[in-house]
């Protein structure tokens, strides 16, 4: 699938693009049935929601999962993000994120290159976020919200909040929010928020400050994120255990466009577990990460 120069263009002033539909209902069913049997296992690369049993985010699926290993490599997928980057593509981060029925918990403002920058040492904010719903979205069961144009600030000011919810996040004040969403039209288009049936995908730029309120209503909204790097653009650390933050750094090779729905075959590396590698990680001091890489990051975040 190729983007138009209206919709690149798009994509540069406002930071996301919306694709309503672009799976069918029986694609988006194809992987929402996987969902509840991957939600069941206990392991690491489940979080559940603060004192709740529900799934908040599943990391990794796309190595022991078929159905979403081979979602990694749509070509309706990877093929826009390729062209908006110009470079092929690797998988930084695969969430499948639950927000389910009356359990969802809210995800603060935040940014998401911020952390890859200074968790993981990702050059440049060259990585694109992908949202892609199972479930219908409507402005009830806690839809995406963005600020549109707010990735032109590059990374804001953050602070880590341990505390809202089972996840740490690096999240962006109100202040600064209240000003964005200002700059953006305040009430005129300041905060907008994609909705669709379940297989529609957003395409949001790294730098998109985003958010979403928690789930209410009696409608589950799993959707699937995806972080696609450019290869060169790839990670210096490894902080974050593998499932979090991948570490293979080969580009993506599309399969057929029919492949949710046809059997076509697909590695899975730890379709017998996750390799104990996966949880290690390494801490280089912050002052020799300056030296070796020239970039200035700050200590510890630990989050998306
Ligand atoms: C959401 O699921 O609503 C947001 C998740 C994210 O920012 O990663
Ligand atoms: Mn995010």
């Amino acid at each position: 699938m190729k983007l138009t120069q209206q919709q690149k263009d798009q994509f540069d002033r406002e930071g996301y693009l919306f694709f309503p539909g672009l799976f069918s209902a029986e694609e988006a069913t194809a992987l929402n049935e996987a969902v509840p049997e991957l939600y069941s296992r206990r392991e690491a690369y489940n979080v559940r929601e603060k004192g709740k049993e529900a799934v908040r985010t599943n990391f990794a699926a796309h190595l022991y999962s078929r159905p979403f290993a081979r979602l990694a490599r749509h070509p309706r997928m990877v093929e826009p993000v390729q062209d908006l980057l110009g470079e092929q593509l690797y998988m930084h981060q695969f969430k499948i994120n639950g927000k389910m029925a009356f359990e969802g918990d809210v995800w603060q403002w935040h940014q998401d290159y911020g952390t890859w920058l200074n968790d993981d040492l990702m050059p440049t904010e060259r990585a694109m976020n992908v949202a892609i719903f199972l479930d219908d979205v409507n402005e009830f069961n806690g839809p995406l919200m963005f600020i549109p144009g707010s990735h032109k600030k590059g990374v804001v000011e953050a602070s880590h909040d341990l505390t809202t919810t089972s996840y740490p996040l690096w999240t962006v004040d109100n202040e600064l929010i209240g000003k964005l969403v200002e700059r953006a039209g305040g009430k005129h288009g300041g905060i907008v928020s994609p909705h669709g049936p379940a297989g529609s995908m957003i395409l949001f730029h790294s730098c998109l400050v985003h958010a979403s309120s928690a789930n209410l209503t009696p409608w589950n909204r799993v959707s699937v994120y995806l972080s696609l790097c450019a290869v060169s653009n790839h990670i210096r650390r490894f902080k974050r255990p593998e499932y979090i933050a991948h570490r293979d750094f080969a580009p993506i090779d599309c399969l057929p466009d029919d492949c949710l729905l046809k059997d076509y075959a697909v590695e899975l590396p730890w379709q017998d577990g996750m390799p104990a590698s996966a949880l290690q990680t390494s801490l280089e001091s912050i002052e020799e990460l300056t030296k070796t890489h020239g970039l200035r990051v700050k200590p510890a975040m630990t989050a998306l």
